[in-house]
């Protein structure tokens, strides 16, 4: 009685595990789900320069990051913000963001980053559409 309980439970477990790499194999190569968002060179030097200084610790993309500053996702296309703008933070600081003393080219990098961030999308979204089965559908910008 023992061993067929036993029998029967390594069964469960080898069709959980099964279940499990099919769903993962579904997953990862299934095309829909793929975001294939390509930084420029100029925009992935600009990622390194935001990662090596932290800007994370205090802003967010998409919201998520730190919250003494503010989002950043949108900061490029801001009517009222914009390139000039966010070099301007860069060069100067403020009282609780720091002074960076970076080159015009690392200036450059860091809003062609910003840019290219922006061009994907809204944050916050308020087109997002919660389906039924849990997957959220989100506005694009490049499928407008
Ligand atoms: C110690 C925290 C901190 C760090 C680190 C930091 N910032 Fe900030 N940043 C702030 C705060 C706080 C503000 C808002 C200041 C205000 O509006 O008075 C701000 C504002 C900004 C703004 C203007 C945003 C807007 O919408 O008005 C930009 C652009 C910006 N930061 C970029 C950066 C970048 C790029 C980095 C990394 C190189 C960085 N910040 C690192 C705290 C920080």
């Amino acid at each position: 009685m023992q061993q067929t309980k036993s029998k029967y439970n390594i069964i469960i477990i080898v069709v959980l595990i099964s279940i499990f790499c099919m769903y993962n194999v579904v997953i990862y190569t299934s095309k829909e789900c793929a975001a294939p968002i390509k930084l420029t060179t100029k925009a992935l030097e600009g990622q390194k320069i935001w990662q090596n200084n932290n800007c994370w610790s205090c802003h967010q993309i998409y919201g998520l990051g730190g919250y003494l500053g503010p989002d950043l996702t949108n900061v490029f296309s801001n009517p009222n913000k914009g390139e000039n703008y966010i070099k301007a933070f860069l060069n100067s600081g403020v009282k609780s963001m720091p002074k960076f003393n970076f080159s015009e080219a690392e200036k450059e990098a860091l809003v062609a980053f910003l840019q290219q961030i922006d061009s994907t999308g809204y944050y916050p979204n308020k087109e997002a559409i919660i389906k039924p089965n849990g997957w959220v559908e989100i506005l694009y910008k490049d499928e407008k």
